[in-house]
């Protein structure tokens, strides 16, 4: 049996920081609402300048430099992302070149907020298939590049940030990923997308002054899809390795709203103790959520080796997944 073992975690997030405060001069809001709402107290924000491949390539460089590996081992790079630098080439590409991996094949996800999880049970069947041993998989989004901070009901929510872990084919024993599960439902564009700049709707005077070119999200309608799909895609990857709730040592879920995180931990019967959030640093950083999480709660001691570690995420699409991990 081949399993994917995670040799090296890494992430990166710009150092401008977006408080709750410094948003009440912008939009009519509060730090009160936010925490209440949504627990988040800052998120962090590129510099102008600044792009996805950046935040990408810095945090593949320290996944990278902890694996041991050598750039020209990795023979595939995966990013998910939905604000990649342009729309082609990709920024798999781009980060290619950025970090001299001349030996990978390179190519984008995009999966919304799942994305990093799609990327890794994409790589995970090419290092199970044997067609691949070293993968770099990214997830990494600038969410401000597309935010509306003229729209209340959406930027207090967002910020900027990625992640990167090095996947290497393990036959000593059964640590790496145990499965990963993917659904998607499509015709749900009204409760989440960014209209604009693609085939339907070219970028014109009239989608600028439209505000096309923002992210357009029906909230508590998400809300609601985002707690039964979490829990629902949870519960597959535990029941699919024979687990149970309590078998998990942490459950590292998309970062997107506390409220989230508490309601799918209450109804898979999952104590808080045993969930990493880190939501209120960082707010939802779309597919930099996940691989950021798991960076610090592997840093700072929550995640040792052999822990079973489940992740979830939801995004645009819809698209939801998740993995069970033997760290
Ligand atoms: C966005 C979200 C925090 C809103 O919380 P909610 O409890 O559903 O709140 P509602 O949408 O019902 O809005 C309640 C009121 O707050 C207001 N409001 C919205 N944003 C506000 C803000 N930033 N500050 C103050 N008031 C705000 C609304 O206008 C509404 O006012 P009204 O009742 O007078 O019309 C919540 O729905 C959510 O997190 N949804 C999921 C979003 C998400 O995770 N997206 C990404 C998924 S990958």
């Amino acid at each position: 049996m081949i399993y994917s073992k995670i040799a090296g975690i890494g992430s990166f997030v710009p150092e401008k920081v977006l408080t709750n405060e410094e948003l009440c001069n912008i939009v009519d809001t509060s730090d009160e609402w936010i925490t209440s709402r949504t627990g988040i107290k800052e998120r962090r924000i590129a510099e102008k300048g600044l792009t996805t491949s950046d935040i990408a390539a810095a945090a593949a460089k320290k996944a990278l430099d902890i694996s041991g590996l050598k750039p020209e081992d990795i023979e595939l790079i995966l990013v998910g992302t939905i604000t990649p630098d342009m729309i082609f080439p990709s920024t798999a590409c781009i980060v290619q070149d950025k970090l001299g991996l001349k030996n990978a094949a390179a190519f984008d996800i995009s999966a919304g907020c799942s994305g990093f999880i799609y990327s890794l049970s994409v790589a995970d069947s090419f290092i199970k298939s044997g067609k691949y041993k070293n993968i770099l998989v990214i997830g990494a989004d600038l969410l401000s590049r597309i935010t509306d901070y003229e729209d209340r009901s959406t930027c207090v929510l967002f910020g900027d940030g990625g992640g990167a872990a090095v996947l290497t084919a393990n036959i000593q024993n059964n640590r790496g990923i145990l499965s990963t599960h993917m659904h998607s439902k499509g015709g749900h564009d009204d409760i989440l997308m960014l209209k604009a700049g693609g085939s339907l709707m070219p970028a014109s005077l009239e989608s600028v002054n439209g505000r096309e070119h923002y992210i357009k999200m029906k909230g508590s309608e998400l809300f609601r899809y985002a707690v039964n799909y979490l829990k629902d895609i949870a519960q597959e990857a535990i029941d699919f390795n024979g687990l149970k709730p309590e078998d998990i040592d942490l459950f590292v879920p998309h970062q997107a709203n506390v409220r989230i995180i508490e309601a799918t931990a209450k109804k898979l019967k999952f104590p808080m103790e045993r969930v990493f959030v880190n939501v209120e640093k960082y707010g939802n950083t779309s597919s930099g959520s996940i691989p950021i999480a798991l960076d610090e709660a592997y840093k700072s001691g929550r995640i040792k080796e052999n822990d079973i570690v489940l992740i979830d995420a939801i995004g645009a699409g819809l698209t939801w997944a998740s993995s069970i991990i033997r760290w």
